[in-house]
């Protein structure tokens, strides 16, 4: 039941915390990531020379994020592909290939489809679900499970963050197992991962602020999102929620792609939102993103920014600032996609719509 709440979708974005802790729960010891589900797995995680991950809509940028840190932590190859597209293309596949298939219900058909075909072909299967028992889960070789609880609205927003903390628990696994991770440089990364809930906690006080934006912009025809590194597939996120929540054309770009073409659809008064990296990023891509917005706001774009606490940086070309704690880098994408989700539920209220059940849509999508 809904316990007080509006809508399915508010009351699951209010459960977010829990869904990232208790994913964490009884995985962390001495430092460690321990996946008892994995176990006996270690000689084939140590074997495999190449990821491919499998999703669809949202769980397939938890995918995108899920490559930056397996890559960054176990040094191995990770390429994130749509399940629909995979299967239909006569993929690579070796008992060296792990495929690692994302799934809430776990009963996508295209993403089951993918990872049968996977099977068919030789390569090894691992899924991430939230569904005790799904199909996709009892068809794969080991399931990691999300424990976000039940998601009931069509829109996902705490399975993704709990996606994402599952992706990132295995990452740090397999970087262990593969030895390429010193002890405390995981366990670095492990304390960063537990003191998520608490700041996502943090984020969600900037609802009303949000709603108010909402209320404003109800009229908008269309909204851009820009992010650069983690913050890309944040902007595709925040994208796909508006289309499917508010009926707005919304589109993600790379911050990078912008002069590549994207920058001809900036005209006087188009709403951009940008997920600023934190100037203390140590490739200095704040900066970058920072010169992006005021190459947009030059040519008459609002700017919406998403950026750290105390990035003062952004406030003399941002029309509006929406503030997220200090995280490390790949940690920031479970804050940022927040304020995105939020912003899309309350311009889907503010223009009268059904947010659990937004038209067209299924929370399961069990056909081809
Ligand atoms: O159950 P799944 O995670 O396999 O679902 C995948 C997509 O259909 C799903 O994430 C969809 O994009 C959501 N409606 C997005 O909010």
């Amino acid at each position: 039941e809904k316990g007080g709440w509006s809508s399915f979708m508010a009351k699951e974005i209010s459960e977010e915390p829990d869904a990232v802790a208790n994913t964490i729960l009884g995985r962390v010891h001495e430092g460690e990531v321990v996946l008892p589900e994995l176990a006996g797995l270690d000689t084939m995680l140590s074997d495999i020379d190449r990821v491919i991950i499998i999703a669809c809509g949202t769980a397939s940028y938890s995918g995108l994020l899920g490559k930056y840190a397996i890559e960054k932590w176990a040094r191995i190859p990770v390429e994130v592909e749509l399940s629909h597209e995979f299967r239909y293309r006569e993929p690579v596949l070796t008992p060296r290939t792990l495929v690692v298939s994302i799934s809430q219900s776990g009963e996508t058909m295209d993403t089951l489809m993918a990872v049968k075909y996977a099977i068919a072909n030789g390569a090894r299967t691992l899924s991430i679900c939230n569904t005790q028992g799904a199909t996709i889960a009892r068809e794969s070789d080991a399931v990691v499970y999300t424990h976000a609880g039940p998601e009931v609205a069509v829109a996902s927003t705490k399975a993704f963050v709990a996606q994402i903390t599952a992706l990132y628990l295995f990452g740090l696994h397999l970087a262990r197992v593969r030895g390429e991770l010193a002890h405390a440089d995981g366990a670095k990364s492990i304390a960063e991962l537990q003191a998520i809930p608490k700041k996502i906690e943090q984020v969600l006080k900037s609802a009303p602020e949000i709603t108010q934006l909402a209320k404003w912009m109800s009229d908008t025809r269309a909204v851009l999102f820009l992010g650069r590194h983690v913050g890309y597939p944040i902007a595709l996120e925040g994208a796909l929620k508006l289309k499917e929540l508010a009926y707005i054309h919304a589109e993600g770009f790379a911050a990078g792609e912008l002069k590549h073409g994207p920058i001809a659809l900036i005209e006087p008064g188009q709403p951009v939102f940008v997920v600023v990296p934190s100037p203390r990023d140590p490739n200095s891509l704040h900066a970058k993103v920072v010169s992006n917005i005021q190459e947009i706001r030059a040519r008459g774009a609002r700017i919406l920014a998403i950026a750290e606490e105390g990035d003062v940086a952004v406030l003399p070309f941002a029309d509006e600032v929406i503030r997220i704690p200090l995280a490390a880098p790949l940690f920031e994408p479970l804050l940022t996609v927040i304020p995105l989700q939020l912003f899309a539920m309350e311009l889907a209220t503010a223009k009268g719509l059904d947010v659990d059940q937004p038209r067209n849509l299924a929370k399961s999508v069990t056909v081809e």
